[in-house]
């Protein structure tokens, strides 16, 4: 397909089109199935995704614009957000939102801080100023640009968690939020949340904890005895946290959560317009969109509702026997080792072959360059797929690593499809 193919005169027949849709999926590198460890797309089991798909579909047409006069959907969506909260240990205090993505739940939490600044830092100055780890995701920078604030990225520690006491030393009159991940995209480390937390309190300053990765994942692994330190509202000083379901709740695109400690933080969330203000009823949304897939609420609703905290504990646990296999397989090819994290990533490296090649290879035989690039490291996803995708990735992996060591396989693949972008 062409971009440059001009709007069809006349339409084609649907089997020609889904015809052209099956290829796409089918022989595209993003949903293609050898790719599933690396695409970046979390879809649980194939029972699960079966359940949301059809759930969405049930509610396909509907608009979560108009949540509040559709009495049934808006019990469904509250009933959803309350779980949510639980989850994250919010109490009966805490209060939170549907949105579209991370990108928007971070959006509305950094919206959120700037009101409440203006109302509560009389002090500081604007363009306010957001401290957090150079780790963070990007979605900040384009929050905080769209919103008038100002990013300070402070260099993580060697071992990729935030330096908190350089992040305590980049405060200054005008900064009104600290900001750690639980965990940070690519290393898949959880940031000392409770040290950050100490910090914005001693300034009096709003903290986010950004857990689109690990908000619904977390959890879950601390039930299973992993060592994962509290994170989330139990730490007194956390204002909001960013959850996505579209992650590791397994939930259909686009759906996430932005929470709130209590009203006292929420009541910054929204921005409404009155009868008096224009021709139509009061006009207050859940977040920045207006019209929205309420598919998107309903089948994150069914996902929480067939899983159950057992369903995604035992979901959870198998996530992490894949995980043992791909961690045992990469290390037990010569020169790769892989970062020990608290999320379902493998970022894995090596310090003796060129990385880049590495991607190379990868690129050539159908992944995605899936990873970081400072530093270089390639991460996989423990995803429920079948063993032999895990085997055939391993296989691949161990060739690739033969063919850079001698050689044959270069960056070429990289280059050429970061050409094409
Ligand atoms: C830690 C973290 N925060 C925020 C985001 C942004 O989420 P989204 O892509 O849903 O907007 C991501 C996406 O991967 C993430 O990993």
């Amino acid at each position: 397909m062409n971009a440059k193919t001009p709007f069809p005169k006349q339409g084609r027949p649907w089997s020609e089109v889904k015809s052209d849709i099956a290829t796409l999926r089918d022989d595209g590198i993003a949903l293609s199935t050898r790719n599933q460890l690396m695409n970046g797309i979390n879809l649980g089991e194939g029972k699960l995704h079966n359940i949301v798909q059809e759930a969405y579909n049930m509610y396909f047409h509907g608009n979560g614009v108009s949540a509040g006069m559709d009495p049934l959907f808006a019990q469904m969506q509250s009933d959803l957000l309350a779980w949510a909260v639980d989850l994250l240990n919010g109490g009966t205090e805490g209060l939170g939102h549907f949105t579209g993505g991370g990108s928007e739940s971070i959006f509305l939490a950094i919206h959120a801080a700037r009101e409440w600044a203006r109302d509560n830092l009389p002090n500081a100055k604007e363009p306010y100023e957001i401290v957090m780890p150079r780790t963070g995701h990007a979605a900040f920078d384009k929050a905080a640009h769209y919103q008038g604030l100002k990013i300070v990225r402070i260099p993580a520690r060697e071992d990729f968690r935030a330096d908190v006491d350089a992040m305590n030393d980049a405060v200054t009159a005008n900064t009104i939020m600290i900001v750690g991940s639980a965990p940070n995209w690519g290393f898949g480390r959880i940031d000392p949340i409770g040290d950050l937390a100490s910090v914005a309190e001693r300034h009096g300053l709003w903290m986010h904890v950004d857990c689109c990765v690990g908000g619904y994942l977390l959890p879950f692994l601390e039930r299973l005895g992993e060592d994962i330190p509290p994170f989330d509202f139990r730490h007194e000083a956390v204002c909001s946290i960013s959850a996505d379901l579209h992650k590791h709740a397994y939930a259909a695109k686009p759906a996430s959560t932005v929470m709130y400690r209590s009203k006292d933080y929420q009541k910054y969330h929204h921005v409404g317009v009155k009868i008096s203000d224009w021709q139509c009823p009061p006009y207050v949304t859940e977040g920045t969109s207006g019209s929205r897939p309420a598919a998107a609420v309903v089948a994150a609703w069914a996902a929480f509702s067939v899983m159950g905290e057992d369903g995604y504990v035992d979901l959870n646990r198998r996530c992490l026997e894949v995980k043992k296999r791909l961690v045992d397989g990469i290390e037990a090819i010569e020169d790769f080792k892989v970062l020990p994290n608290q999320s379902l990533l493998v970022p894995f490296r090596s310090e003796t072959l060129n990385m880049l090649n590495i991607y190379g290879g990868l690129v050539e035989r159908g992944y995605f360059p899936w990873g970081t690039f400072d530093p270089m490291y390639v991460h996989p996803s423990a995803e429920m797929v079948d063993p032999e995708i895990v085997d055939r990735f391993l296989e691949e992996l161990a060739e690739i690593g033969k063919g850079v060591r001698e050689g044959t396989i270069t960056a070429a693949a990289l280059a050429a499809y970061a050409a094409d972008l």
